[in-house]
């Protein structure tokens, strides 16, 4: 059976919170999962919108790569985008807060001990899930302790058909171990694969839950 074309959003890499135009919040996220999971899709016949956060990878071809700084701009970008797409796939590593404030230029030093307060940014991936209808959503989670149970509970916050764990490693190695969790289905394990391995499961995954409806 052909394919059916499907719009894919993909998010990938970290984002930045500025404290002043030069220091941010952020994670060592290297954007290779997102990049890969978006280049599978455009090579699997699928239109791709891909929102990246400041990572060093260069635009994949035949792919729309909309380049972000912060939470709040990944946010603009992926529900304008998800509004006409039949699946996200949200890989990116998106900074839970803040800072209350941006200073402007270059915030100079002063006392010895300093407090930062920071505000929370909104879940992207949960607002996606509220209004996603029969769009298919993923997520992606790294796994510390104990992670199954909080891993349900976010399948459950924020809608998803899917969670991907991964280890720890995965922020800075070619490969990881990943896992794939459904809200009522048995969980998957590819142990220690390539990023553009896993990458492909994923589309052949979206495929199938969008071909479910
Ligand atoms: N995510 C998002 N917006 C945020 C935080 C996370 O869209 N502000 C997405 C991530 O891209 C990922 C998924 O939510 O696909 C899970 O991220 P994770 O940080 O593990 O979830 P949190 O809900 O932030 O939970 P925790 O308190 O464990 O950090």
């Amino acid at each position: 059976m052909p394919r059916r074309r499907l719009r894919f959003v993909v998010s990938a890499g970290p984002t930045r919170e500025h404290l002043d135009d030069i220091r941010f919040l952020s994670s060592p996220s290297s954007g290779r999962m997102g990049f890969a999971v978006a280049a599978a899709a455009r090579r699997a016949g699928h239109e791709v919108v891909l929102v990246a956060g400041p990572v060093s990878l260069p635009d994949p071809p035949g792919v729309r790569t909309v380049r972000v700084v912060s939470a709040l701009d990944m946010r603009v970008a992926v529900l304008a985008a998800f509004r006409r797409a039949d699946a996200l796939v949200m890989t990116a590593a998106v900074s839970d807060y803040r800072p209350a404030r941006r200073r402007a230029g270059k915030w100079k030093k002063g006392a010895a001990r300093l407090s930062l307060p920071l505000v929370r940014n909104p879940d992207i991936l949960a607002e996606a899930g509220r209004r996603r209808g029969r769009r298919v959503c993923v997520g992606f989670a790294v796994e510390v302790a104990a992670p199954l149970r909080a891993a349900r509970g976010k399948i459950r916050r924020k809608h998803l058909d899917a969670l991907c764990l991964c280890s720890p490693e995965a922020f800075s190695a070619d490969r990881a171990d990943y896992r794939i969790l459904f809200p009522d289905r048995e969980l998957e394990r590819y142990p220690w694969i390539r990023k553009g391995a896993f990458a492909g499961r994923l589309v052949d995954l979206v495929e199938e839950l969008a071909a479910r409806g």
